[in-house]
């Protein structure tokens, strides 16, 4: 697609001797209101450089400008240049891009094949999949898909968190109060209720902790019995997570988790010994990390096991001898910022370069209306209930509202389904929301349902357009898109162009809000579009020219849909 930014820098080159096409690009500005046209450039800098007054230097450069042919208009105001583009050049432009590019609009190649993993999701085993945990899965998901489109040949890396202290505690309730049978018929519930348990007892008993911690190590050192529980334990919950990543349609490339790790620890404490950081303190090994403003990391227990940072730091070294990722990121809530931060710093201490590459991507907190959860407490709200809940919902609002669907149950699922994850997916990540049925399944707000219902919206006017579409489609670089002239449908067209843009910005911000908020504006000016104008009308080449414009902005909202991991149905 023609950058416009760049042609108008290389037409203001020839009108002022002195600055480079770099130079011009750099000082052009997108005003804020499309009054003062679709670019703008302010000559205050050049004073200097022309020895003249800004007012003078605008005025000049307008006249050289005016009369372009990729300009409707170029005026100047004040110190001001402001330039409007020709529509029907920008228009054909547009919608001639997207119909050669379809599902790739919007794609780049500035990834050039790097390799970026993202991490994400990571629940506990034994421990419920929460609507907690449905964050790091929705952002990362959306990550990558960001990634993948950008060009960036992505690893997505379940980090399961199959290992730790809360293994000797779940062993240690099953074997006190559990059997066998609960487990088999309900496993994850079963095996919370022990955690549960565990907990409660604990408060009065506090030896079984200590019993908790040994059973522990002897699952570090390999025995059997042990082995064999958490072997279970994992196997049952993992059945359960990934019935929840097929409702929301999300793979992943690595199960990875942290027990994967289990025998390169010694070597990392090896390593950390080595580079002297390693100090006892009574009698666990810690590195210390107040110079750098935090509070020791704990590498090693009392006991010789080893501890959650270990793992990641053993993780991350991994990660870079196996793939030697160009970036490595975390999208893990900002409770553990300081976490993230502890071992970031070892690694560079280590004198690992790529310490930089590694890259925590933190969020807020999703609390519930009736206040946060607590897994220790057994207060959890189970994300397979949520998905379901919206699902069942999202098919009687479509009933009740007489949507036309080709298929209830599967619009249902993909409209309720990505409902939840619109929602996530709306505000800046790092900020803590609550969730809310009512707000996520509003057909009218600015909801996914919304979106959705737009996109098919869109396709409906298309079907209706027959084969005039296609025959517009397979000439579209002959659109005669002088036939629009409307405000709402060149604003739209603007926004559309932006979309490539959009995409590249929620990478580098690690934002997938950037593209859920560009879709509503999308969405939003699409109708405004849609009610402002007759689209099917008589003359068939206004016709094809406006059905290019609904194609283009229906192909757009799926593409901003499909990098949030969501569906867009052709019918609801
Ligand atoms: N399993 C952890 C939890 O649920 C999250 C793991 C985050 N990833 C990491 N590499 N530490 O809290």
């Amino acid at each position: 697609m023609i950058n416009f930014k760049e042609k108008i820098a290389a037409l203001l080159v020839e009108t002022v001797e002195g600055l480079t096409v770099e130079e011009m690009r750099d000082m052009i500005e997108i005003p804020t209101d499309s009054k003062m046209g679709d670019y703008a450039f302010p000559c205050f800098k050049l004073a200097k450089l022309l020895r003249k007054a800004p007012p003078m230097i605008a005025q000049g450069i307008a006249e050289k400008l005016q009369g372009g042919e990729i300009f409707d208009k170029v005026e100047n105001v004040n110190a001001y240049v402001n330039m409007f583009l020709s529509r029907k050049i920008f228009m054909k432009e547009l919608v001639s891009s997207v119909a050669d590019q379809k599902d790739n609009f919007g794609s780049a190649n500035i990834g050039n094949d790097r390799k970026v993993i993202v991490e994400f999701s990571s629940p506990n085993i034994a421990k419920p999949f929460h609507i907690g945990h449905i964050r790091s899965t929705v952002i990362g998901n959306s990550i990558h898909k960001i990634y993948d489109f950008l060009g960036y040949d992505t690893i997505r890396i379940n980090h399961l968190g199959d290992y730790g202290t809360q293994f000797g505690k779940m062993i240690v309730s099953f074997r006190r109060w559990g059997n066998e049978e609960d487990v088999i018929r309900e496993p994850i519930k079963t095996l919370l209720g022990y955690y549960v348990k565990f907990h409660e007892e604990s408060e009065n008993d506090p030896t079984l902790e200590d019993e908790a911690r040994d059973v522990f190590t002897r699952l570090e050192n390999g025995a059997a019995e042990e082995i064999k529980l958490w072997q279970w334990f994992r196997d049952e919950s993992l059945k359960e997570f990934n019935r929840v990543y097929e409702m929301l349609g999300i793979e992943f490339d690595s199960f990875a988790g942290e027990s994967f790790y289990s025998d390169r620890l010694q070597s990392v404490v090896n390593a950390i010994q080595d580079a002297n950081l390693l100090k006892v303190s009574e009698g666990a090994q810690i590195v210390e990390l107040e110079e750098y403003g935090m509070s020791p990391a704990l590498i090693t227990k009392k006991d010789g096991s080893s501890l959650y940072i270990t793992r990641d730091i053993a993780a991350a070294v991994y990660r870079k001898e196996h793939y030697d990722f160009y970036k490595n990121l975390y999208i893990v809530a900002s409770q553990q910022n300081l976490h993230f931060q502890q071992w970031i710093k070892i690694i560079e201490l280590l004198g690992y370069d790529w310490a930089k590459d590694c890259v925590h991507i933190p969020f807020g907190l999703v609390s519930l209306e009736e206040g946060t959860m607590s897994t220790r407490q057994g207060r959890v709200v189970f994300l397979e209930d949520v998905l379901n809940r919206a699902v069942d919902q999202t098919k009687d609002i479509i009933l009740e509202k007489n949507v036309n669907t080709d298929n209830l149950d599967i619009t249902a699922k993909q409209v309720g389904i990505g409902a939840v994850i619109f929602q996530e997916l709306s505000n800046n990540r790092i900020k803590d929301y609550v969730f809310s049925w009512d707000k996520i399944l509003n057909f009218d707000g600015e909801t996914g349902p919304y979106v959705q219902y737009t996109h098919a919206r869109a396709a409906s006017v298309l079907r209706n357009g027959g084969d005039s579409l296609n025959q517009a489609l397979a000439a579209s670089d002959q659109a005669e898109m002088g036939y629009i002239s409307g405000d709402s449908a060149y604003e739209l067209a603007k926004l559309i162009y932006r979309f490539p843009e959009i995409v590249i910005e929620a990478g580098e911000k690690y934002e997938p809000s950037v593209v859920t908020r560009h879709i509503v504006d999308i969405a939003q000016v699409f109708n405004k579009f849609y009610h402002d104008e007759h689209i099917l009308v008589k003359e068939e080449e206004e016709k094809k020219a406006k059905l290019l414009l609904v194609y283009a902005a229906k192909q757009t909202i799926k593409n901003g849909l499909k990098l949030l991991g969501m569906e867009a149905p052709e019918r609801m």
